[in-house]
Parts: structure tokens; sequence; C-alpha cells
């Protein structure tokens, strides 16, 4: 058939693995998606930095690129809110699918997308922007479509769990982590968003949003990070048989009268050195999935860094090729139920 033609927004950490797939793995994926997927365009900030890309492929021109005619779907990797809403938007509206990994942009702006996807028909997925690697999002959203989901729980910065790991393991000072972290293309452009929790409250949104059909924003989210995690915080919670840990909690609450609401937040945790959430090092994610029916699933992998976030973008590229050979389009939004977030504190 004729080829998905892609255009990519981003270079980066997480863009020039993709790139790099696209191109090494270029037949399989045809075959895997049933149609080949070439690259029709490449946006970035500064064209000049890239010489180890076809120029040919290159523009700072990313509005642009996202209509033009001979592109079929969008891979944003840039990041942030502006201008990319914009830009994802537009495409949207001209009827191109999009792939993202920005659960800033999605935290806060999920309804605006799914809109735009709906009127136009298009896919819009996101897989890569919770917990990299790790297949969650389809799973929440397609195959425990027919459960009860009650609870989702676990660590979904790699960043943030890199650093706790390292200072727990060797004593290692705070701010030599976060820059090795950063050298490894764990964090953020601004690694604030990891340390202060606001990464993880942006994926804790997206966790509530989809497992419990409804909306929450990163706003919603109550935040605390590690800054106020310390190496003796560390030390004593050894001594204690413990280790720290930042947890993304949301949970389906019923009150006494019956009353359904949701409860999402992101804090440091004490945790036994025994439970299994303890062993997940380095860069690594792990989120519990609690279900009516299922009972208790978990999810395990590595959730941040170019290449593992890179699986998680081809696959849903995938998905939209399939798609269009297939005449359609992905599951839509299954946001329904408009629960209520429940402020911290309140019981
Ligand atoms: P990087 O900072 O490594 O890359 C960002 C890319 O965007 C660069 O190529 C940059 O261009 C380009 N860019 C920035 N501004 C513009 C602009 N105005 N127009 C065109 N291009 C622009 O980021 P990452 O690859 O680490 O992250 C990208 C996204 O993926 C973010 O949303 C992030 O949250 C998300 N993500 C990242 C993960 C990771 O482990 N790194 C994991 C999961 C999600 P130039 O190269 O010229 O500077
Ligand atoms: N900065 C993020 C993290 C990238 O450390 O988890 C993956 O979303």
């Amino acid at each position: 058939g004729r080829p998905l033609r892609v255009a990519l927004l981003g270079c980066g950490t997480v863009g020039s693995e993709v790139a790099r797939l696209l191109g090494e793995q270029a037949a399989e994926l045809a075959a895997r998606a049933g149609t080949p997927v070439e690259l029709a365009g490449i946006a970035v900030r500064r064209p000049d930095k890239h010489p180890e890309l076809p120029p040919g492929l290159l523009t700072e021109d990313a509005a642009g690129l996202v209509v033009r005619d001979d592109v079929d779907v969008v891979v944003e990797l840039v990041g942030g809110i502006e201008p990319v809403r914009g830009w994802l938007l537009a495409a949207l509206n001209a009827g191109k699918s999009v792939v993202t990994a920005n659960k800033a942009l999605l935290a806060e702006h999920s309804a605006q997308l799914f809109e735009a996807a709906d009127a136009a028909g298009a896919d819009l997925y996101f897989e890569a922007a919770v917990a990299g690697a790790i297949p969650l999002l389809r799973p929440l959203r397609e195959s425990l479509a027919g459960d009860r989901i009650t609870r989702v729980m676990g660590i979904v910065n790699g960043t943030t769990n890199y650093i706790l790991s390292a200072m727990d393991a060797t004593g290692a000072g705070y701010a030599e982590t976060l820059d090795e972290a950063s050298r490894l293309g764990y964090a953020e452009a601004d690694p604030t968003a990891d340390v202060d929790g606001y990464d993880a409250a942006s994926k804790a949104a997206i966790l509530a949003s989809l497992a419990f059909h409804t909306r929450v924003t990163a706003s919603e989210v109550h935040r605390e990070g590690i800054g106020a995690v310390t190496a003796s915080d560390l030390v004593a919670a050894r001594v204690l048989g413990r280790t720290v840990k930042l947890l993304a909690i949301c949970e389906r609450v019923i009150d006494d009268d019956g009353a359904e609401s949701v409860s999402a937040r992101v804090h440091p945790v004490m945790i036994p050195r025994g439970h299994q959430l303890a062993g997940v090092g380095g860069a690594f994610n792990a989120v519990y999935v609690e279900a009516d029916a299922a009972g208790e699933l978990m999810f395990y992998g590595q959730g941040a860094g170019g290449s593992p976030t890179a699986s998680a973008v081809l696959g849903d590229l995938v998905a939209v090729a399939r798609n269009r050979v297939a005449g359609g389009r992905g599951p839509r939004e299954s946001a329904h139920a408009a629960l209520p977030v429940r402020p911290m504190g309140q019981t």
C-alpha cells in the first residue's frame, strides 16, 4: 500500500532513536505494519546542529511541516506545552494522526486533543508518555476495558528513581546523581520537573484518567517531590529496614454514602526493603494495577531513556499504520464518568 508518511518533531534523546529505528528496521516495520513507514520531514530547533540527518528532511518550521499534504502522522518528541499544543491541534484538524510522548501536554490538554482527534477521525496515541518502554496505557485503555480498575500505584519517574537508588546504594550526593541522570538522557529538559514531582504528577493524571474513565489534570494531583529527601533520610530508612521511593498513587474512592471520587497523589514513601518496589533500581519503573476481576497486575521495565521510549513510540506508529491499512482508527477516549478529584487530606 501507500507508505505511511511521518513528520518527526524533535530529534533529541528520543527522536533520534525513533529516526534510527525507522531507518534500521524499515523492512521489518513495513512487514508488521502492512505498509512502509517513511520519514517525510524532521523539525528541530537548530538544523545546523544535526549534520547526521539528511538535509533534505530537516526543517525549523514545525508548524508548516505538520500540515503538509504528504504527511499522514505527526510524531511529537519536542516536549512542553506551547507551541506544541498549537502544532498538534493543527495537525489533528488537518486529519493527521498524532503520536506523542509529551505527558506535560497530555496531562493538561488531553480533552482538547481528544476532541480534535475524534472530530477528524484521527488517531491519538501516547504510550511513551508514561513509564517509557512499559506497555501500560494500551492495557489500561484496551485490555482492561472490561474490568473495573480500583488502584494504579507505582514508580513512574526514572530520574528520581535513579537518584534515590544511587543515594541508597552508595550514599552518592544528590547533585552529581542528577547530572548523571541528565547525561544518560533520563531527565527532562528542565530536571526540576522530575525532582519536584511535576513529571510524575502529569503521569498520575494520565493514569487516573485512563484507569477511571474520567479527566484528571496534573494540577489536581497532590504533589511532593524528592527535594527534601537527604542522604541521612536514606540511612535512617535503611536502619528501619526500609528505603525511599517516589510513588504515584491513583485510587477510586467510595464514600460511606456510596459517592465515588478519585484520589491522585505523588510523594516519597518509605517502603520495606522486602517490597518488590524497593528492588526497582536505576531508571526502571514499576506499576501495580488492581482491578475487581483481574486482581493485582504488575508492569515493570525501563521507564526512561532514548531507546526504551522509542520502542513505545514505534509501537504506536505501527498501530496507526495498521489502523489506516484496515481503513479505520484506534479506540476513542472513554472519559465518561466525570468523577470528582478528592483534595489531599479529605477522608
Ligand atoms: P530533547 O531535549 O533531547 O529533544 C528535544 C528536541 O526537540 C530537540 O531535537 C530540539 O531541537 C527539538 N525542539 C525544541 N524546540 C523546538 C522547536 N521550537 N521546533 C522544532 N524542534 C524543537 O528531549 P527528549 O527527547 O528527552 O524528550 C522529548 C519528549 O519526550 C518530551 O516530551 C519528554 O517529556 C518525552 N519523554 C522523554 C523521555 C526520556 O527518557 N528522555 C521518556 C519519555 C518521554 P534541537 O535538537 O535542534 O535542539
Ligand atoms: N524524565 C522522565 C523520567 C522521562 O525520568 O521518568 C520518562 O518519562
